[in-house]
């Protein structure tokens, strides 16, 4: 198995505490911890799903799984927060699902696409604890799904390579409902800590980006949350299908005229045969209102993830920084997962000298992602709290509301 060393990856007190919630609810030691972090997207957003390149980072904040194996197939978690309630069930060919949106799902999840997949005979009792703010799109549900996958490989003896797992992971949360892309799943897995992850679909890749030592990229949480069931994931999955109608139409239009072969059936093949001025042109032309829209960020979206990575190579924040206002832009008007709240958030950043903010994940609510200089992040944060977070109200003396992201490594597995 090619996973990071954890003796290489810093160990965190929530990592004892889970322990010693462990030794207090089973009366025994764990016999292993694992660890998987939260992410942030820096751009591409709405487009993993497509197969494109997206631009993510791990960041520090984690979730922490102390576990001891079972001899039989039941598996029992329990967080150390008490906002969770206990989940237990049995590893079977068909693991029921809790009601939608329940947190339960998440470690289901995996559970039932590794049993589907191999032999799992045995399940495991385990504690959990995070510091990944919850419902604020920075992936908290993928580090449970990943953690707990991990966990099950690991009783089960299963011999995993990092990129295949993170694709079965992508599949695995799928069992909750939403029809999500595999960006999560796969930097909380590949993640290295300094670096942001190029990541590419079909087949998985990464390619790590050095972060240039002077960028600071800083994590604002709107305070609207979003949830798990109900609206956030019945508006995903119809953007999901909206774009891929779209889609359908421009090739079918694009084949008709000669420009592409009648196989070709992915915005990536689309896009790199006729570029993008040509395809939305065609688009303009095919398509109005939402379809037109939808297939437009998508593109324009796949286009400004190439730059970006180029523009933090050769360390241009100014024009980075441009890249994530248009995206946000694109999200807004064409993508239309933004909301009142991140829209108010991004201009609070940019008056507080951000070089660039844009909603990070799946949007509607959730959290918002800027990047400055260094020596200019005191200031952004002063004016962020002036700006949005004390009109409103909202606490920033808690870890919960911003914070400055650290490029952090993927997950990994100790055994004590
Ligand atoms: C969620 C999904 C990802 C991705 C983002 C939007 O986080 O889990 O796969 O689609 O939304 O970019």
């Amino acid at each position: 198995m090619n996973w990071p060393n954890p003796r290489q990856v810093d160990r965190s007190p929530l990592e004892l505490i889970s322990g010693d919630a462990f030794f207090k609810e089973f009366g025994v030691q764990p016999t292993h911890f694992a660890r998987a972090p939260g992410r942030v997207n820096l751009i591409g957003e709405h487009i993993d799903y497509h197969d494109l390149p997206v631009f993510p980072m791990a960041i520090q904040r984690q979730v922490y799984l102390a576990f001891r194996c079972r001899d039989d197939g039941f598996v029992r978690i329990r967080s150390v927060s008490e906002d969770f309630e206990e989940v237990e069930f049995e590893i079977g060919r068909e693991i029921t699902a809790n009601l939608q949106g329940h947190w339960g799902n998440y470690l289901k999840a995996p559970a039932n696409e590794l049993a589907r997949r191999f032999a799992v005979s045995h399940g495991f009792d385990g504690v959990l604890v995070s510091d990944i703010p919850i419902a604020a799109g920075l992936s908290s549900s993928s580090a449970l799904v990943n953690v707990v996958g991990l966990a099950l490989a690991e009783v089960n003896g299963l011999e995993l390579e990092t990129l295949p797992f993170a694709d079965m992971m992508a599949d695995a949360e799928r069992y909750t409902g939403t029809r999500g892309g595999g960006m999560d799943q796969a930097v909380s897995i590949g993640g290295q800590a300094r670096y942001a992850a190029q990541i590419e679909f079909g087949p998985l890749k990464i390619r790590h980006i050095l972060v240039p030592e002077k960028w600071r990229f800083v994590i604002a949480n709107s305070g609207v949350r979003v949830e798990k069931s109900g609206y956030a994931m019945s508006a995903y999955n119809a953007r999901r299908d909206e774009s891929e109608h779209a889609l359908r139409i421009i090739t079918k239009t694009a084949s008709e005229r000669g420009l592409i072969h009648s196989q070709v059936t992915g915005y990536r093949d689309v896009l790199e045969i006729l570029g993008e001025d040509i395809a939305i042109e065609i688009a303009e032309a095919e398509l109005e209102g939402t379809l037109l829209r939808r297939f437009r960020h998508v593109v324009t979206e796949a286009v400004r993830v190439g730059k970006a990575i180029g523009l933090m190579v050769s360390e241009d924040i100014q024009a980075f920084g441009s890249l994530m206002d248009a995206s946000h832009r694109s999200l807004r008007v064409d993508y239309e997962v933004s909301s009142v709240e991140l829209d108010e958030l991004v201009v609070a950043c940019r008056e507080a000298g951000a070089a660039g903010a844009r909603l990070t994940g799946a949007g509607f609510g959730g959290s918002v992602i800027m990047i400055t200089e260094q020596e200019k992040v005191d200031e952004v944060l002063e004016g962020l709290s002036q700006g949005y977070y004390g009109p409103r109200g909202i606490r920033t003396d808690t870890d919960q509301s911003h914070f400055v992201a650290k490029p952090s490594a993927g997950a990994s597995i100790i055994t004590l």
